[in-house]
């Protein structure tokens, strides 16, 4: 275990990721603490220091990260379908605040910031950090852009795929990842709706993301990396969790989904300069939900607070979106 008590900021640090890093600094000695909104949260009671603010806010995220060693930015408008809802929004939270902060920080902190695989858009092949970019929706593009100010810095840049599993006991857990949204469905309806199917994903748990951010915290790896376990087909993955749940029937559509995502990924560059190895599978994890899901634990998963753009456009029916 390190000795080390630098100060990290999780801004961010509400959320699903966000929170179980939070627990694993923690547990390995830095001082922590979290900056978020609670955009989808109506508390936050770890025992942690909190700031409540939005990071558009400069000024106040400017003061705040003064007294910190290391921010790792992970407050955004997440996935495709909640950053469409309002793209301005987006541009705003996801490409400006970042932008902004970036233009202001003292210089000398190392920064971390979670990008994704999906600015790697529909391509063909196994990409990795030096293959042409494509991004499709603008929570693609803006976290593109974004990461050329974040280069400016001492910084970690990680592109994850797209992450699964249970993370810590108190952040919400996002039932709109396609992991957990197929077991949730295999558990709740005894059915899986695949559209496709032939689209590849990269993976990763939760858990394992964490322990990276831990790592980047600890030993400050400069540079771009994409984080996954595996690159999954949508096909399999769902034919694996319907073996999980026995008694899934899996019903295969052709109609085309709305998200056009395919890409492989490689993961050389992370396991060359990382000494963090992911090691939690799709099996541990399903086995883990289909274990909350059936005790009754989450009262409805199906509830638009676990899903990030069903919650968001209500929340913008009503006129209450940030
Ligand atoms: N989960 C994935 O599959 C995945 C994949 C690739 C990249 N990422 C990236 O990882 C990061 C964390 O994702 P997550 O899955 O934990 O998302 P999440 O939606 O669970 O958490 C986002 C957090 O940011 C906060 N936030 C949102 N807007 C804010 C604002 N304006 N000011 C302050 N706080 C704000 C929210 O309150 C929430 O706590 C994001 O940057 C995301 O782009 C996630």
């Amino acid at each position: 275990m390190s000795t080390t008590k630098e100060k990290v900021l999780v801004v961010g640090g509400a959320g699903y990721i966000g929170g179980i890093t939070c627990d694993c600094l923690r547990r390995d000695g830095f001082d922590v603490a979290v900056y978020d909104t609670l955009l989808y949260e109506n508390r936050f009671l770890k025992d942690i220091p909190f700031f409540h603010g939005d990071v558009r806010d400069t000024e106040k995220l400017k003061t705040v990260a003064e007294d910190f060693d290391v921010v790792v930015l992970m407050a955004a408008l997440v996935g495709d379908p909640a950053c469409n809802i309002n793209p301005t929004l987006t541009e705003e939270i996801n490409h400006q605040a970042i932008k902004r902060f970036c233009e202001s920080v003292t210089p000398g902190k190392h920064i971390i910031f979670m990008s994704t695989c999906s600015v790697y858009g529909a391509q063909e092949g196994i990409l990795n950090e030096e293959s042409p970019v494509n991004p499709l929706s603008s929570y693609a593009s803006t976290k593109l852009v974004a990461e050329d100010y974040i280069r400016k810095h001492s910084h970690t840049i990680f592109r994850l795929g797209t992450v699964f599993g249970l993370g810590d006991e108190h952040s919400r857990i996002r039932m709109d990842l396609v992991v957990n949204l197929l077991t949730m469905r295999a558990v709740g309806l005894g059915e899986l709706t695949i559209y496709g199917g032939d689209q590849w994903r990269p993976i990763i748990a939760v858990r394992d993301i964490a322990e990276y951010v831990v790592e980047a915290c600890r030993d400050r790896h400069n540079g771009t990396f994409c984080l996954l376990k595996e690159n999954v087909n949508i096909r399999e993955l769902g034919e694996k969790v319907s073996k999980l749940v026995p008694g899934t029937k899996i019903k295969y559509t052709e109609i085309s989904f709305q998200d056009a995502r395919n890409y492989r990924v490689d993961n050389s560059k992370s396991m060359k300069v990382f000494k963090y190895r992911p090691v939690v599978t799709v099996e541990d994890e399903v086995e883990r939900m289909i274990k909350i899901f059936r005790e009754k634990r989450i009262e409805n998963p199906e509830d638009k607070l676990y899903n990030n753009s069903a919650f968001l456009r209500s929340k913008s029916e009503q006129n209450k979106f940030i």
